[in-house]
């Protein structure tokens, strides 16, 4: 489905900030990329949204590369992709229910039925005429996930969605991602520095380490002691003993 073929990015200031990431995405898994701050986990996520290009290799889509690809061509895959982010980036000044249409209104194409079933969707029916400072944390990011499935997307990225939520409100959106893959079967990278969220709803795991990926997992439902362990030996432990 996503391809990264010796993947590169160096930021101007010379800050290297992805090495050689060579890295499949299969359609309709969950793929958990995990690894310390400043890994380069965000950049990736950016890479594979289209919204920053690598500064050597190659990304494919569906095995087309993305090397030549026009302005239209960028837009056109875009579309079939949403990003959920850590900290909502919904708009003040909108309701709920223009929030969740925001990404129709940009593609002239506005449908508030389906605004409306999706926020039903995520239980929030009651909120439509809402602003987002009236709601919670979680609500919050229930209607930043009914914005983001509104464009019915292929691909869907979350970059630490659940990191701003405690663990009750966690286990509610982990919950309804669960039914977002049984309705809708994206195919879905989850970024998070938390390997419990990892491992409760991903179905394969990368770390990440200084802009590399260092390993790969496989996750299973056990639990290990971690103590005294590194990153990358604590991830391999957790995720798959
Ligand atoms: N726009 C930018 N300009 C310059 N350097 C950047 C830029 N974005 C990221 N970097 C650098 O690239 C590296 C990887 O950053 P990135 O944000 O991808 O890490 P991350 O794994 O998402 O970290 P975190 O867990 O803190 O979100 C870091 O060293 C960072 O300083
Ligand atoms: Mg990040």
């Amino acid at each position: 489905m996503i391809e990264l073929v010796n993947v590169s990015k160096i930021y101007d200031d010379k800050s290297r900030a992805l090495k050689d990431v060579n890295l499949t995405v299969y359609e309709n898994e969950t793929l958990g990329i995990v690894g310390e701050s400043g890994s380069g986990k965000s950049t990736l996520l950016r890479l594979i949204h289209l919204m920053e290009q690598p500064t050597s290799g190659d990304l494919l889509f569906k095995q087309t590369s993305t090397l030549k690809w026009t302005k239209k061509d960028i837009r056109r895959q875009k579309e079939k992709m949403s990003m959920l982010f850590q900290h909502f980036n919904l708009l003040s000044n909108l309701t709920v229910l223009e929030n969740i249409l925001l990404p129709l209104k940009l593609q002239k194409r506005l449908n508030k039925e389906k605004a409306l079933s999706l926020l039903e969707f995520v239980g929030l029916k009651d909120k439509a005429n809402s602003y987002p400072s009236q709601l919670s944390g979680g609500q919050k990011q229930r209607v930043a996930l009914a914005r983001a499935l509104i464009t019915e997307p292929q691909v869907l990225l979350l970059d630490e969605a659940t990191s701003a939520l405690d663990i009750q409100t966690t286990e509610e959106i982990l919950r309804l991602l669960d039914e977002v893959k049984r309705k809708y079967h994206p195919t879905i990278v989850f970024v998070s520095h938390d390997l419990e969220v990892i491992k409760k709803t991903c179905d394969r795991v990368l770390v990440m380490e200084k802009g590399e990926i260092v390993a790969e997992s496989k996750v299973s439902k056990s639990q290990l002691g971690t103590e005294g362990l590194t990153y990358k030996e604590k991830a391999i432990k957790v995720l798959s003993s």
